[in-house]
């Protein structure tokens, strides 16, 4: 008798849970996405999920994908007034993103970017500005594959490469690295026995280190990054043109 009247009030408790939360909950219009990361290989078409809970059309309100990583006010998407439009978009994104038009209609505000190259690594915020409460963005993280990259240019960047230590102190910022590792790294004679060393820690590190490097490499090796990427496109017949910064500004850190 105790345990059915325990369960029968759990039961009541759990009822009334779900209806108060119903009733708040109701008007408040919440924005989901992914927690874990999105991974991708250079050359893919991907999609980044976002849609609104509870389901809702979006069609005339304001949609916007942004980079929050990067220091620009310019968007990887902006959907106004019933369409896409192209003048605040990040040049690099520029015929690349779109939204699934259909499903709008049942609130799926998901991104899908074609041609994915390495330097669209980062966090991508979804938005519907025009909603003022909480709850209403939320963040992406894209990590694309370096690792073949890193095996066509590996002998490129071990003779050209001279900045090791700056990269090697951003893996270690972000956790990537142990400082035991950038102790072996700094006393190595050259740079190159450097990246020799650094080559051997990112073999066995997983695709978010081989990112991160190639971020950092973007970061304090413009030049050579740059002309790499061009030698990688012919190379491997990806179409869209390279460039660290997806913002058509050339090969500069992003930060600036
Ligand atoms: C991107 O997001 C991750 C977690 O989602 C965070 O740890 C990282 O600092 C962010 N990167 C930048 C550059 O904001
Ligand atoms: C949103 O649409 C895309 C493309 O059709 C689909 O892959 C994804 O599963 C949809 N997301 C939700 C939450 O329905
Ligand atoms: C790297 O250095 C070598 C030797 O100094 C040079 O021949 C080559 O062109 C350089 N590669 C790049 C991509 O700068």
């Amino acid at each position: 008798m105790k345990t059915i009247l325990a369960s029968a009030s759990l039961c009541f408790g759990i009822l009334f849970m779900c209806v108060s939360f119903s009733t708040t909950g109701s008007s408040q219009i919440q924005v989901v996405g992914q927690t874990g990361p999105v991974v991708a290989k250079e050359g893919d078409d991907i999609i980044l999920p976002c849609s609104l809970v509870p389901k809702g059309s979006v069609e005339d309100t304001i949609v916007e994908w942004t980079r929050s990583d990067l220091n620009t006010n310019k968007k990887v998407h902006l959907y106004k007034d019933g369409k896409d439009t192209v003048g605040d978009q990040i040049p690099g994104y520029m015929t690349r993103t779109s939204l699934f038009k259909e499903e709008m209609k049942t609130g799926n505000i998901s991104l899908k970017l074609s041609g994915v190259k390495l330097s669209d690594t980062g966090n991508y915020t979804c938005r519907l500005p025009k909603e003022n409460s909480q709850g209403t963005e939320t963040t992406i993280r894209l990590i694309v594959d370096a690792t073949t990259f890193l095996n066509i240019f590996r002998n490129d960047l071990i003779w050209n490469v001279t900045k090791v230590m700056p990269i090697v102190n951003g893996l270690l910022e972000t956790g990537l690295i142990q400082k035991k590792v950038k102790s072996m790294i700094s006393t190595a004679g050259t740079h190159q026995d450097q990246m020799r060393q650094l080559f051997q820690a990112l073999d066995e590190g997983d695709v978010e280190m081989k990112s991160a490097f190639y971020s950092l490499l973007c970061k304090h090796e413009p030049d050579l990054t740059g002309k790499l990427e061009g030698a990688e496109l012919f190379q491997l017949f990806l179409f869209g043109g390279g460039g660290c910064a997806p913002q058509g500004q050339g090969c500069r850190p992003p930060q600036q």
